[in-house]
């Protein structure tokens, strides 16, 4: 009998190039100080050869199952968060499951965003739940150094992204003491074309144009109004860390680990001060990292574990907002 899910292994998988900021600064009207006051990031990874984010959260998602004490012969499906899949179609997920060696068995991707991996969480919890699988393998994965504007035009949203993968193994723990407690998910389009890259769009006759290429503006890469998706982010984050403190009869008091996504420094010290949490619960990589989306809070987390912070017992919230727009809070006992 399950009495609940857990994260059973945690891995991670980083480009070794690392781009610091005053590296940017080289390439756009930027500089250190105005990226690391206003979102916390020194540096971040970019891939410099043809890298997949399969490659990534291949490495990554064997770093996990190693972790767990298991291998892929013990999964019963494969689940892809990223915003940038390795090719249109198919999903990315079939790939990355040819790349573990998966036998034949469900393999798809998720596609929301900074808010994949919970996404993701959810459904691997309600998977196993119903006995369709024993074991589900997570990944969040992202490339995004090929698809930024790295001008001054696009230094907005050039700064923040970077590469990385994380994955994590999904099983059931038959005690009742630990484990995911909960996972509440949202999303509002309303406001996707606050955060979003709209081409290509197969909605549009001819799919591809010319102009998308060029002009002051090119529609193929991301664009992002940064005070909106802020103003929201620094409600939507507490709100459903409340939602979800809530509906497991806890409080705030209760959180020993916060692991919020990876966006800017700023919106998680913002988030912290408006629960009331010590800074020193909150899991910030994102100096080292940038904002890697869907492997966001998995690389967070593994690096939480691993250094000591989240250990057993400890009651962990994971929490998540981005494009969409998405959001959504995970609490876990580990
Ligand atoms: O993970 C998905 C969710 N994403 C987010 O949560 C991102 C949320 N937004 C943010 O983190 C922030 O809005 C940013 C970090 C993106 C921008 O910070 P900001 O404090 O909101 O700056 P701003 O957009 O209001 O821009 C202030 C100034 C502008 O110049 P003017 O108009 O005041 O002359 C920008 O052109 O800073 C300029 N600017 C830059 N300057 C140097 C914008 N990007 C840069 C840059 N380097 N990279």
């Amino acid at each position: 009998m399950i009495a609940r899910t857990h994260i059973l292994g945690l891995g991670t998988a980083l480009p070794e190039h690392v781009v610091t900021n005053d590296d940017l600064s080289g390439l756009m009207d930027t500089s250190d100080e105005w990226i690391a006051q206003r979102t916390g990031i020194r540096e971040r990874r970019h891939i410099q050869t043809d890298t997949g984010a399969t490659d990534l959260g291949a490495a990554a998602a064997r770093a996990a199952l190693a972790d767990a004490g298991t291998d892929i012969d013990a999964i019963d499906a494969i689940i892809f968060a990223t915003l940038s899949p390795d090719i249109d179609w198919p999903a990315s997920a079939v790939l990355l499951a040819r790349k573990l060696g998966a036998r034949p068995m469900p393999a798809f991707d998720v596609r929301d965003q900074c808010s994949g991996f919970l996404y993701s969480l959810a459904v691997a919890d309600a998977l196993i739940r119903a006995g369709r699988a024993r074991q589900v393998l997570v990944v969040g994965g992202e490339v995004h150094s090929t698809g930024l504007d790295l001008t001054t035009r696009g230094r907005e949203v050039g700064v923040i992204f970077g590469d990385g993968a994380a994955a994590a193994v999904i099983g059931p723990t038959p005690d009742a003491q630990r484990g995911l407690l909960s996972v509440h998910l949202h999303a509002e389009g309303a406001f996707a074309e606050r955060l979003w890259i709209e081409v290509v769009a197969s909605r549009r006759k001819p799919r591809i144009r010319l102009e998308d290429l060029a002009g002051d503006d090119p529609a193929i890469y991301p664009h992002m109004n940064g005070r909106y998706v802020f103003k929201h982010a620094v409600t939507r984050f507490p709100e459903v860390i409340r939602e979800s403190l809530a509906f497991n009869g806890l409080s705030t008091d209760d959180i020993d680990v916060l692991v919020p996504h990876q966006a800017n420094l700023r919106i998680s010290q913002f988030v912290a001060a408006e629960l009331g949490l010590d800074e020193a619960k909150v899991v910030n990589n994102i100096d080292r990292y940038g904002n890697t989306t869907a492997a966001s809070i998995p690389l967070a987390l593994a690096e939480a574990v691993r250094d000591g912070r989240v250990t057993r017992g400890r009651t962990v919230c994971l929490a998540a907002f981005g494009a969409g727009f998405t959001w959504g809070a995970a609490v876990l006992r580990w």
